[in-house]
């Protein structure tokens, strides 16, 4: 006889998210737009335990946004789509939340940083004000302690004079200086995760370093989780412990953040890697990767770098899975890596080799 009872609310993720912070699966947001559909995401599973860092990292459009902005709930629905995928966060899918229970995740438990500041900060308040109010939206306090925390949070972003500073507007700040304030006001609420959006790519390369080391060491401090989006591979390398490299929609490599820099597994990374300027280098043309990330509406059918590959075969026709190299946690969507290829992947490895020779020096 059938069984006719409903099913019952989803409570727990279906396997286990034991230990994780952040267990995002089988993600797919879609854009619903007049020329067709664009698959920005399509199929993202990503991994964070708490405390833990992670760096996202692909050329742009290849849906790094889209996956952290489907996350937050800030996508406007439609255009925008979620077509399959849970996102369990903490214990809760935060696809099933409703819009209030969503509003707390992103004020307490997860706060984001963009890569422009001054589009999030408002032009008219001073910074101090707007920290103190952020503080008191997570915090019941006063006034007077609410503007004493800002001055303490500012002092922590390390900016000088913080008494001066927070009276200060946002356009008499440095593009640097407001990014740090954009901090101070993400970690006001003591977040579980912070999400870092190209948060350096803006500003000049001495600031951008003093920036990230800022991010870091208040990751280690206060112990929260990090998910750190760059299109430049140079800014993970010292910042993060894992890295998931991102090409159209999908994520194509994963590793601990040394085993992919150090000996990447998808010739799409490689790509990446031999486009950083290296000590050996100077004075050679910085091979950028050949052709463009795919036409959404034109997506190539089976691997979806294969047109730019240069390793690339008849059997790349068909669309690889995330193949595991060693552990679950090394992964490349790539069909060098499926265990019968063994002499191509020894001829890709030679060619990886020295592109990680030429970067490292
Ligand atoms: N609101 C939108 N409407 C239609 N397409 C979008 C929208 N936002 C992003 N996209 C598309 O989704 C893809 C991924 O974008 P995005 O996540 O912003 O890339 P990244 O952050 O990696 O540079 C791109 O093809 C982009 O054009
Ligand atoms: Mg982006």
């Amino acid at each position: 006889m059938l069984n006719r009872r409903p099913a019952p609310v989803r409570q727990q993720p279906p396997q286990s998210s034991d230990g994780l912070l952040l267990d995002v699966r089988n993600l797919k947001t879609y854009f619903h737009v007049m020329d067709g559909v664009v698959k920005a995401v399509d199929g993202v599973d990503l991994r964070l335990a708490p405390g833990s860092t992670l760096g996202i990292v692909g050329e742009s459009g290849s849906g790094k946004s889209v996956t952290a902005l489907t996350m937050m709930r800030l996508l406007e629905m439609p255009p925008a789509e979620v077509a399959d995928g849970e996102i369990w966060f903490d214990g809760r899918d935060l696809l099933t939340l409703t819009d209030e229970e969503m509003r707390g995740v992103r004020g307490n438990d997860i706060a984001m940083i963009f890569q422009e500041p001054m589009t999030s900060l408002n032009p008219v308040f001073t910074v101090g004000f707007q920290i103190a109010e952020a503080v008191r939206q997570h915090q019941h306090v006063s006034k007077k302690e609410a503007w004493n925390r800002a001055i303490e949070a500012v002092r922590l972003v390390g900016m000088s004079a913080p008494e001066r500073r927070v009276k200060q507007y946002p356009h008499e700040l440095s593009g640097g200086m407001r990014q740090r304030v954009m901090i101070a006001m993400a970690l006001s609420s003591n977040p579980k995760l912070l999400i870092a959006d190209e948060p350096t790519t803006a500003l000049d390369v001495t600031i951008q370093a003093q920036i990230l080391e800022l991010i870091r060491d208040l990751q280690q401090r206060t112990d929260t989780a990090l998910m750190l989006i760059t299109h430049d591979l140079s800014v993970v390398a010292e910042t993060v412990q894992h890295i998931a490299v991102m090409y159209a929609g999908r994520v194509v490599e994963t590793g601990k953040v040394d085993d992919v820099l150090l000996s990447p597994q998808h010739p799409y990374t490689q790509g990446l890697l031999s486009s950083i300027p290296g000590e050996k280098k100077r004075g050679k043309e910085l091979s950028a990767i050949k052709g463009v990330v795919p036409n959404p509406f034109r997506m190539p059918v089976g691997c979806k770098f294969q047109p730019r590959c240069p390793f690339q075969w008849s059997r790349c026709e068909e669309e690889p899975g995330l193949i595991e190299i060693g552990g679950p946690e090394r992964r490349s969507r790539c069909w060098l890596q499926a265990p019968e290829e063994t002499a191509r992947r020894e001829a890709y490895e030679e060619a990886a080799m020295a592109t990680v020779a030429d970067v490292v020096g």
